[in-house]
């Protein structure tokens, strides 16, 4: 059984590449989630540890036009297949025929987040093992300053609940440390990042951010900070090290 503590501990002052590297050979069974936006990061790193190494990316349906060329970008850059991740047609339709196409702007995104992303990313997770996302301590000072590096994720994995691991190998990094890594290596990044968005997600639900305002109030900008999680996330944590 793994000790997470101890692997948290030994992990904490090392680079997140020997993580991802760790991570790879613990399990078959595992993939990079990549959103479109800075977390390419992972898999310039990962790539370099295993060419065909596995990446997914939920596509909501409502990415930014740049998010959707970014994808492909990557995709060509590193010579990788990416897993597009599509929500369920069936309940899809059923929502918006409801609900129309921006009912999160009256009654909260949970909802819509739920069909579009949740949903999607826990049948992707159902065939793993283990995730690996870009989460960093400093994206959320409300809602991820406790996140650790190896955690058991509370979604289940493809042997049931407690099975699935789940990675943050950006865990310690911050912003500044990940476009530091972007310049140095000349990694591909979303257009949208020089229109000044800092944290992207769906388009209706992202907008750039001024000067001085914390990346996140970018997304779900009508909410309360402390709704500024989808649930991809937030609260799935049943264990920790
Ligand atoms: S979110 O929960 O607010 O949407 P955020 O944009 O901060 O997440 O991204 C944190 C990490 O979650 C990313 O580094 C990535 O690993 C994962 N993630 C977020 N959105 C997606 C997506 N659309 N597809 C795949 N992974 C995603
Ligand atoms: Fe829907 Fe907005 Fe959530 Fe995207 S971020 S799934 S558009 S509520």
């Amino acid at each position: 059984m793994t000790d997470f503590a101890q692997l948290n501990q030994e992990y904490a002052n090392k680079r997140p590449k020997d993580l991802i590297r760790y991570a790879l050979e613990q399990h078959d069974a595992i993939a990079v989630s990549f959103s479109g936006a800075e977390d390419v990061v992972l898999i310039d790193m990962a790539v370099k540890i295993k060419k065909d190494v596995e990446v997914f990316t939920l596509d909501t349906g409502r990415l930014h036009p740049e998010t959707y060329e970014f994808i492909e970008q990557v995709r060509k850059h590193y010579g990788i297949k990416i897993h597009i991740q599509s929500p369920d047609k069936e309940k899809l339709q059923a929502f918006t025929s409801e609900k129309g196409l921006f009912s999160f702007f009256e009654d909260g995104h949970k909802e819509c987040c739920g069909v579009r992303k949740i949903e999607p990313l826990k049948n992707k997770l159902a065939t793993l093992d283990g995730w690996i996302t870009g989460q960093r301590r400093d994206q959320s000072p409300g809602t991820r300053s406790n996140i650790e590096m190896v955690e058991i994720d509370g979604f289940p994995g493809r042997n049931g609940a407690g099975s699935l691991v789940k990675y943050n190998p950006l865990t310690h990094w911050s912003s500044q440390d990940v476009w530091d890594y972007i310049k140095m290596f000349d990694v591909p990044y979303n257009k949208l990042h020089a229109q000044g968005f800092k944290s992207i997600g769906c388009q209706p639900c992202t907008r750039p951010t001024l000067p001085g305002q914390h990346e996140r109030e970018g997304r779900w900008w009508w909410e309360e900070e402390t709704h500024k999680e989808c649930g991809l996330h937030g609260g799935n944590i049943i264990s920790k090290g």
